[in-house]
């Protein structure tokens, strides 16, 4: 599996055709299992089973980063009645797989336009908090050190002063390109810039539109971008021929078309399906 590719395929499978140990840094939101519309995925499991689903992801990116790697995981709790701390548990789940937790970025996203949820109005009863914010966790793989050339550090020392404040004030992307739920550019291209060199490759397991495979061809880094749905990969595609090198970053090629790898284990898939259909058939077959 070559890199700077726009793949429609499942996120572990296509991980773990990577060659061991050649990912520098990995990018990516999953889905929040809150029944969002996806094109071709239901986002609505258990809550047992998408962990596991999920689990079985990191442990896929592990394998694929280098000693020093990272890994960028943005995501928030979810409901607002039934606070659910899906952060929490994620973060158990990553380091679970052998992670080390490095940084903890609060995106703020002040998207509240008109509030309505209070809870108990004027009253301490049950009163509601609702998050303006997401997260960015992120985490090392091995040592904290990430070995590169200096020279290939893109860095300004004015960016660097102002992302090292962990409080990111960055509005959520107003041109969705019919996705539900993109990444804004700012926020991938401060963390490829803040946790990568030039020449670096990143990937991103939960492609949806590009944005990271398009940030990181601006800036000169090498790119892999997965995602299960073929409308959400023509989409990537196009954004990253669209995504002109920044001056002095150097050239990283684009795919003439999608890859598609076939086979898969994340819910929804053919496999997952017919493990599903032999369960049910199981306690009969064992009755004849
Ligand atoms: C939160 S969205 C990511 C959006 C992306 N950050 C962007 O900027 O467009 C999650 C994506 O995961 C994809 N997805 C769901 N199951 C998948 C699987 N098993 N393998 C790969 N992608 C999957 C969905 O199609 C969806 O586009």
């Amino acid at each position: 599996m070559a890199v700077d590719r726009i793949v429609r395929g499942d996120a572990r499978t296509v991980l773990n055709r990577l060659p061991r140990e050649s990912v520098h840094l990995g990018i990516t939101s999953p889905p929040y299992n809150v029944g969002i519309r996806y094109a071709g995925y239901s986002d609505d499991r258990s809550y047992a089973e998408y962990r596991r689903w999920l689990k079985g992801v990191w442990r896929a990116l592990y394998r694929a980063l280098v000693p020093g790697g990272r890994f960028a995981l943005n995501i928030a709790p979810t409901s607002i009645k039934n606070f659910r701390p899906i952060h929490h548990d994620l973060a158990r789940d990553v380091t679970d797989v052998g992670f080390t937790l490095r940084a903890e970025i609060l995106w703020y996203k002040q998207t509240m336009g008109r509030r309505t949820a209070w809870g108990s109005w004027k009253s301490p009863s049950n009163p509601h908090v609702i998050p303006s914010w997401e997260y960015v966790l992120v985490f090392s793989k091995g040592p904290m050190r990430l070995e590169g050339d200096r020279a290939n550090a893109d860095i300004t020392a004015k960016e660097f002063q102002s992302f090292s404040d962990a409080f990111w004030h960055i509005p959520p992307e107003r041109n969705r390109r019919g996705h539900p739920a993109p990444f804004p550019d700012e926020l991938i291209r401060r963390l490829v810039k803040f946790y990568s060199y030039r020449g670096n490759v990143i990937v991103d397991m939960f492609g949806g539109t590009g944005t990271v495979a398009a940030v990181a061809r601006r800036t000169g880094r090498h790119y892999l971008s997965i995602d299960s749905s073929r409308e959400y990969s023509e989409l990537a595609l196009a954004r990253v021929r669209s995504a002109s090198p920044e001056p002095g970053a150097p050239i990283v090629p684009i795919p003439a078309q999608v890859l598609e790898v076939p086979g898969g284990s994340g819910p929804g898939s053919a496999l997952r399906r017919r493990e599903k259909e032999t369960r049910r058939q199981l306690p009969h077959r064992m009755a004849q």
